[in-house]
């Protein structure tokens, strides 16, 4: 039996088994598991989100194939590749059910307003970041059927070329996106000044703007090269890498499917963008956001500045830099875990701060790898043991207060479960 031994536990937190770990990940996955008549997805939490979100639903594909439920993970998948908009896009959230008494769900609980806005019935018009082909090859990883897969491949190649002819930033590789949701990160301050908002505002002030620029976003027909780019496109550093993450993946998958051109057209893509993203987004020293509406560079180092670590493109000494700010106690390491936004920072807020500095999961399963891909085993098992104490002394929580450790926002929130893809490796 493993037992992971808790470095930075504190006295009143048990010491949890693996075994005891995964039956509690286990029954809160079943608990937010709903069905249609022919889907079968997972809310990330059935109180404040009653839906199925895109990058949600792989985080969930993940836990699933841990705990070795792939056949749980090629239905969140199937379900939340179920409606694709016209063009190919896959969607950020489909509602499949609408709650009965009709609460407001989200954290600014205005949620009618922001569903009127998507101009779609029952799904959203814009994306999350592209992380479906990962988890889709996790998920053929942990013995996912091939069957499963040929009737994957075409909704998701169809997903990366709408996202290529749709958001193509000038003639590079690189993406756009056009509402800081695409992020996955609604209210990072990185995109404040495009926003037009202060760094202290009300999160219903951030929501407003959010909601403008969905009526922006109709007025333009949707239409991003010609008529959005002048209004709100960020070629941004998480959604990049995780695109150029996903164009490795779709390489292998097609190669699974033996279609050697198609394996071929992605690794070309994949090598492009990796010059374009160190050409655009680095600067020598940090991988910051760029505004593709003024064009221009935006400095603010936000969690995503470190995610090159995870995508593996850079080199050995470049990576030195980037775990120096993950460890330093003025930036990212708080006490409790990563930081979404460095202490340093105007914007940082760690109480109500949303994406402004509270601790999220999925940041540390990304930075959990990066590190451990560059080597830095004890800095992984760090983080890795960060979030299990957060998780199991306050519960799978949305995110966390950073100077406290303090559970915040939605309760029964499914992202804790990934710290069950963050194994230690086993001693020799
Ligand atoms: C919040 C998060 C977003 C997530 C959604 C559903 O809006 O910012 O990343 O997808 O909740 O969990």
């Amino acid at each position: 039996m493993t037992q992971r031994t808790n470095h930075f536990a504190s006295a009143t937190m048990p010491e949890m088994s693996q075994e005891t770990l995964e039956a509690i990940v286990r029954s809160l996955m079943q608990r937010n598991q709903r069905r249609t008549d022919h889907f079968r997805y997972t809310l990330p939490s059935p109180e404040l989100y009653p839906f199925q979100w895109l990058w949600d639903s792989c985080f969930h594909a993940l836990i699933y194939n841990t705990l070795g439920e792939t056949a749980q993970a090629q239905h969140e998948l199937r379900a939340a590749c179920a409606k694709p908009l016209p063009g190919g896009l896959i969607p950020h959230i489909i509602y499949w059910e609408r709650p009965e008494n009709g609460a407001q769900w989200g954290r600014e609980r205005r949620s009618d307003v922001l569903d009127a806005a998507w101009g779609h019935d029952n799904c959203s018009t814009i994306t999350q970041p592209p992380l479906l082909a990962h988890a889709v090859y996790d998920t053929v990883l942990h013995g996912g059927d091939i069957t499963w897969l040929a009737e994957m491949f075409p909704i998701l190649d169809a997903h990366y070329e709408a996202l290529r002819r749709t958001r193509q930033f000038d003639d590079t590789e690189l993406l756009m996106i056009i509402n800081p949701d695409e992020s996955g990160e609604d209210n990072s301050p990185r995109f404040d000044t495009l926003l037009e908002l202060p760094p202290h505002h009300s999160a219903d002030q951030h929501l407003n703007a959010r909601i403008t620029l969905l009526h922006e976003h109709a007025a333009c027909r949707y239409e991003v090269r010609t008529c959005m780019r002048d209004v709100f496109a960020v070629v941004d550093t998480g959604f990049n890498l995780v695109y150029f993450d996903a164009l490795r993946c779709m390489e292998a998958l097609a190669g699974i499917l033996h279609q050697p051109d198609t394996a071929a057209r992605y690794r070309a893509r994949a090598d492009e963008l990796a010059s374009d993203l160190r050409l655009h987004l680095y600067d020598g020293e940090h991988w910051y956001a760029y505004d593709a509406t003024h064009n221009r560079p935006i400095p603010v180092a936000t969690w995503n500045t470190l995610l090159p670590l995870w995508a593996g493109i850079v080199t050995d000494e470049e990576a030195v830099r980037l775990v120096e700010a993950l460890r330093s106690p003025h930036a990212f390491a708080s006490p409790y875990g990563i930081r979404t936004t460095a202490k340093h920072e105007p914007s940082y807020d760690p109480h109500d701060g949303f994406w402004r500095g509270p601790i999220w999961p999925a940041p540390h399963w990304f930075l959990f790898h990066g590190l451990r891909r560059y080597g830095y085993e004890a800095d992984a098992t760090r983080v890795a043991n960060q979030l299990e104490r957060l998780v199991c002394g306050e519960g799978f929580r949305e995110h966390y207060h950073p100077e406290t450790g303090i559970g915040l926002g939605a309760h029964n929130f499914t992202w804790g479960g990934l710290i069950l893809t963050m194994q230690p490796k086993p001693t020799q």
